[in-house]
This record gives structure tokens, C-alpha cells and sequence, in this order.
């Protein structure tokens, strides 16, 4: 049986969501990374130094007995996020402050109406040395759903980087060839975090036999000259790019609805779902700098030294998990993947 064995990954931007959801969906995290960039956006949003550190202990006391397993938390900005929340935040070992445009997507509505009108909080930000997480969409819903990203780097993206050269961003969860060509020309200090979904699906698998909301997410998944950009510049090794799950559970109930929620749920797989784009594209020999060490180096932050192995051994993925009194959906439900973490 072939196997792969890779210094221990990290998921630079996952949704663990609170309490029984945490609970229910931690224990994958936990298994296959060593760290993960924790979303803010829990319902309140996570806006407050002190609401992150509390936020860790909660995900702490969930993880199960012996894990190795390290959360690294962000701050949801807002428009009035103050800079001395940011030194604050920077001084308590936050790593990261996450912008969403208000109402981009999921519990977001507290987000930024107007970057310009947190220039000061970005200033400290760099200052100090603090990573900003984007979600790149533009909100308006004159702007056709598939054109958000590329709208968004030129009318914030670029310029909110050009006003503070010193800020440190990550361009979360790419899908078009526009943030690829983007991020590959930019200034030093400019990474990107590919989800699993962008990299194995198009947008007819939204449509696929009917509607499928388990495949719905945001940014929404895009035309196959996209996905095929993504993977390959994946797989010819690219540093600026590295992994970002974008786990993001919803309860079944609440995407299999007349107005579903956006958010695929995929640590159940979350470093095996990637083995086979990788494997796809010929390409598994990039798996470990793209999973394991371009991240680590962006966020100026140790190498893992702990390994994990991957076997050539299908499995199937159950149809539902447990979701505190809900169930979950994985993506690959019933379906069988080519890849098993070994215990
Ligand atoms: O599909 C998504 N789900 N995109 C996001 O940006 C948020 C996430 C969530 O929290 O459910
Ligand atoms: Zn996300």
C-alpha cells in the first residue's frame, strides 16, 4: 500500500463554531493538524482580546485527552475596532485579525461597512506586527456573484495593500485566477489559503442531478478554469499559497433549506481531500510545503516537527455526524475517498 508521510500540517483558517458544534467538530481538527487559525465569526463575533482568550479556553477544555493540538485565535474587525485593541490583542499572542465586509457572508453582519474607516486600526496592525485575514468579496448586490473576488482586488484589495506596505496579509479562501495573479504579483507580505472544495469542485457540482446545498459556500465555488488554476499553481509549489480548510459546519437542517446556510464542512478529510488534488495534478511531492511549511513561514512561526502519515487505503465517508442535537453533512458524504490518515 502506498504512503506519504508529511511533517504534521496546519489549517490556517478553519470555523470550530462554540459549544456543542465545537464539541462535535474539534476532535477532527485536533487529529490531523498541530494548529489552526480559528475564525472569529461566532454569533457575537469575537471583537475583543479578552472574548478571544476566553473563546481558547473553551476550545482547550474541548479537546480531547492527549491532543497536540494548538488554536491560534483572530479578532473580528468591526468599524469601530479600536488600535489599542490591536496592541492589546498583539501583546495577549493573538496572531491574526480577520475583515469581513459587512454582510459577505456567514455572521458577518458586524463586519466592516468601509476599510477606509479602520485605516488607523490597519496602521497599528502593521505596526505591530499583526497578520490581516481577508475575506475578498465585494457586498454589492448589483455585482454578480462570480465577478466578488476579482471586484474586490481592485477595489480594496490593492489599495488598502498600497496604503500600508508594511501590513502583513492573507488573502483567505482564493477562487479565481484574478486573486492568483494578484497574489503572485504582489509586494512581500501577500499570502493566500486554498480551500479543498475550490480545489477538487467547479460550480456545476452546485447543480449537479439538482440543487446541492452541501456544496455551497463562500466564496462560491467558480468555473473550471479557475479550479484548474488553483491546482496548478498548488502543485508547481508556489510559497505565497497554503492550507485553509475553510471548515465551516452548519447543521443539516440548516443547509438543506429554502434559504441554506453557505459552508462545507471537510476536517472530517481535512489533509486527505488535499492528497488527492495533489495526487490529481501529479503533484503529491508539493503536499507537505503547501500543507506544512508555507504557512508556518508566512506566520514567521516554528515548523512542526511531528509527522503524520497518509495511506492509499479507500474509505467511506458517513453519510451524517453527530452535530450536538443536529447532524452534519461532510463533504464527500456516502462517497468514498482514495486517502486515510493512519492512526
Ligand atoms: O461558506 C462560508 N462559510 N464562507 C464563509 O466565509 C463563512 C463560513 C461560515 O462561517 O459558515
Ligand atoms: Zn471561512
Amino acid at each position: 500500500m502506498k504512503s506519504l508521510v508529511l511533517r504534521r500540517p496546519d489549517d490556517w483558517h478553519v470555523h470550530l463554531r462554540d459549544g456543542a458544534a465545537l464539541a462535535a467538530v474539534l476532535p477532527f481538527t485536533a487529529a490531523r493538524f498541530a494548529r489552526a487559525m480559528v475564525m472569529p465569526n461566532l454569533n457575537p463575533p469575537v471583537t475583543t482580546t479578552r472574548q478571544a482568550l476566553e473563546y481558547r479556553e473553551r476550545i482547550r477544555a474541548r479537546l480531547p485527552a492527549g491532543a497536540a493540538f494548538e488554536p491560534l485565535m483572530t479578532l473580528y474587525l468591526t468599524d469601530a475596532t479600536p488600535p489599542e485593541e490591536i496592541t492589546r490583542a498583539k501583546a495577549a499572542g493573538i496572531v491574526g485579525c480577520k475583515l469581513y465586509p459587512a454582510g459577505a457572508t456567514t455572521h458577518s453582519d458586524a463586519g466592516v461597512t468601509d476599510v477606509r474607516r479602520i485605516d488607523a486600526t490597519l496602521a497599528r496592525m502593521a505596526e505591530v506586527g499583526m497578520v490581516l485575514q481577508v475575506h475578498g468579496e465585494v457586498t454589492d448586490p448589483q455585482v454578480d456573484i462570480f465577478e466578488r473576488e476579482a471586484r474586490f482586488i481592485e477595489a480594496v484589495l490593492a489599495p488598502l495593500a498600497a496604503r500600508h506596505l508594511q501590513l502583513r496579509i492573507v488573502f483567505e479562501h482564493i477562487t479565481t485566477r484574478a486573486a492568483l495573479d494578484f497574489v503572485h504579483g504582489a509586494r512581500a507580505g501577500i499570502g493566500a489559503t486554498v480551500t479543498p472544495q475550490h480545489l477538487l469542485m467547479n460550480r456545476n457540482a452546485l447543480f449537479a442531478g439538482g440543487l446541492q446545498p452541501h456544496h455551497y459556500c463562500l466564496p462560491v465555488l467558480k468555473a473550471e478554469e479557475h479550479r484548474a488554476a488553483l491546482l496548478a499553481a498548488v502543485a508547481g509549489g508556489s510559497p505565497r499559497l497554503f492550507l485553509g480548510t475553510d471548515s465551516a459546519p452548519h447543521a443539516r437542517r440548516a443547509k438543506e433549506a429554502a434559504c441554506g446556510c453557505a459552508g462545507i464542512f471537510s476536517a472530517h478529510a481535512g489533509i486527505e481531500l488535499y492528497a488527492e488534488a495533489f495526487e490529481a495534478a501529479g503533484a503529491l511531492d508539493q503536499l507537505e510545503a503547501f500543507a506544512a511549511l508555507n504557512g508556518a513561514a508566512f506566520y514567521g512561526l516554528p515548523r512542526n516537527e511531528a509527522t503524520v502519515t497518509l495511506t492509499r487505503d479507500a474509505w467511506r465517508v458517513p453519510e451524517r455526524l453527530p452535530f450536538g442535537d443536529e447532524e452534519l453533512v461532510p463533504l464527500r458524504a456516502g462517497e468514498s475517498l482514495a486517502w486515510r490518515l493512519a492512526a
